[in-house]
């Protein structure tokens, strides 16, 4: 699992650092008003005001208080100690309390119109565990069940759930959102498929239905209609996690498996875009991902990620897709245009693969990728024109790509893939010794031009990358034996020619 966007951390500075706290607070509010909804809405059945509730029962309303912000202060030291990055983008922020929130207000939904057994405590675990990562997942489902757990026993709304007929439940409550949440942790993170993801909400019915049997078992028949709430609880929590994890997705941009995998459909707008208008891109494109996730799978990295990452690395020629080899069909308008412009057009690609990534609202380490991915690499083939052209006092400056360099795995490996898979169209021995030639080659000018200095590859990274892209080009560049030249006639046109 990976982190909500890798390339969107930034420094926690002194001003990241009150803005964090002032969004922590700007959260303890919010989740203040819900518990006090819960309280007016305990009240309803007594007959005693709110303002009552509070003056008879104040030592239960400040353990409720007190125990809330004293989780949401180890919230905020967990991530002090562990994951500054997080608390440095206020995005990350609001997106945990948002899945807090929303998952205290649908338990309750549940609990108060069907039964405490039925609530879907896992579907927490299943939001954090895709959208943030699992120590995420598994520290973020503990503060859960110890706040479900707070309100169920320090607020009145369990009485007016009928919850408190259930004592056993409330007392074993973080014991069962913990177990169960753990489950759908370690049972998810190997998901990839829709029918899968709903199985885990069966995986998450065990530990359900272990607890309700051992706290409920004198309740006769009411036992069974309790492991029914149960299997309900774990069959809900797949159930509304896939129908909501789209919606958290879009909303803070997240990047998961399955919209990496929405996003290299084929069919995927700015795809299919591609396809159309920069056909010669597109089959680029697809052999630069087998080349990417090949390598991503030989350095353990994330493969959906580097795929996607692939796809999207050029879409920036869509802007003016007749520029660029691939797509020409013997006329090359660079004949027409002087090296310094040539050199502009090309090396805009990069950047406006930028923009048009995020302008489509697509996920920024896309963008990232696809800025990098010629990193500061001289054109040579404009430059050498130039040269020609000129007296021989030309800054090589001028004829390169702005940058950044690759600031990632990821996006070093999209830049050996790409300039692999183009080189290797262009020499004509393609025995496994010339590709390694040309592969090592592209590797060395890099190093030498200092593409690999911002990003954390080693050497042996470098050497895993060069054998397996040697390895898949010769496997797609395949020697064939060639077919005989023979004319194959219909069986009735020879019996025809015989007669
Ligand atoms: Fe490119
Ligand atoms: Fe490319």
């Amino acid at each position: 699992m990976r982190q909500a966007d890798p390339t969107e951390t930034k420094k926690f500075g002194k001003a990241a650092c009150v803005k964090s706290v002032l969004v922590f607070l700007a959260n303890y509010l919010i989740l203040l008003l819900f518990l006090l909804l819960f309280l007016w809405m305990g009240t309803l059945e007594q007959e005693e005001t709110l303002k009552e509730y509070i003056l008879n029962n104040y030592n239960m309303v400040i353990y409720l208080l007190s125990s809330i912000f004293l989780l949401f202060l180890t919230i905020y030291f967990y991530y002090i100690f562990e994951d500054r990055s997080l608390l440095a983008t206020v995005k990350n922020i609001w997106l945990i309390f948002f899945l807090l929130d929303f998952c205290i207000l649908v338990c309750y939904f549940f609990g108060y119109f069907f039964n405490i057994y039925s609530r879907p405590v896992a579907l927490l675990a299943l939001l954090v565990l895709m959208l943030l990562g699992r120590r995420d997942a598994i520290f973020l489902n503990i503060i859960f069940a110890l706040m479900l757990f707070s309100i169920d026993r320090f607020s009145n709304f369990s009485s007016l759930a009928e919850m408190d007929q259930y004592q056993a439940a409330i007392d074993c409550s973080p014991l069962l959102t913990f177990s169960a949440g753990m489950v759908a942790i370690f049972v998810g993170s190997k998901v990839k498929t829709r029918l899968r993801s709903f199985l885990t909400g069966f995986a998450v019915c065990i530990p359900m239905l272990v607890m309700i049997a051992c706290l409920e078992y004198n309740r006769g028949v009411g036992t069974v209609y309790l492991l029914l709430y149960g299997v309900e609880a774990g069959v809900l929590s797949a159930v509304l996690f896939m129908a909501f994890l789209p919606v958290f997705e879009v909303c803070f941009n997240c990047i998961t498996d399955y919209r990496l995998r929405e996003l290299t459909d084929h069919d995927a707008p700015l795809m299919r875009e591609l396809k159309e208008k920069a056909i010669g891109t597109f089959n680029h494109s697809i052999v630069v991902a087998h080349l990417a996730e090949a390598c991503a799978i030989a350095l353990g990295e994330d493969t959906a990620l580097a795929r996607a990452a692939a796809y999207y690395h050029d879409v920036g020629k869509l802007r003016q897709p007749e520029y660029f080899t691939e797509n020409q069909t013997g006329y090359n308008p660079h004949s027409e245009l002087s090296p310094e412009l040539s050199v502009d057009i090309i090396r805009s690609h990069a950047k406006d693969g930028y923009e048009l990534i995020l302008g489509r609202r697509l996920p920024k380490i896309l963008a990232d990728v696809a800025v990098q991915h010629h990193g500061t690499m001289p054109i040579k083939y404009f430059y050498a024109r130039a040269l020609k052209m000129s007296d021989g006092a030309l800054n090589i400056e001028d004829f390169s790509y702005s940058g950044p360099k690759p600031q990632t795995k990821i996006a070093a490996i999209i830049m050996v893939a790409d300039a692999s898979e183009a080189i290797s169209r262009t020499i004509s021995d393609r025995s496994p010794e010339k590709v390694e030639d040309a592969v090592r080659e592209i590797i060395e000018e890099r190093m030498d031009l200092d593409q690999f200095d911002e990003c954390d590859l080693t050497m042996r990274d470098l050497t895993t990358i060069k054998e397996t892209i040697v390895s898949c080009l010769t496997g797609v560049y395949h020697h064939r034996v060639l077919y005989p030249k023979l004319k194959l006639k219909r069986k009735e046109e020879e019996a025809k020619n015989d007669a």
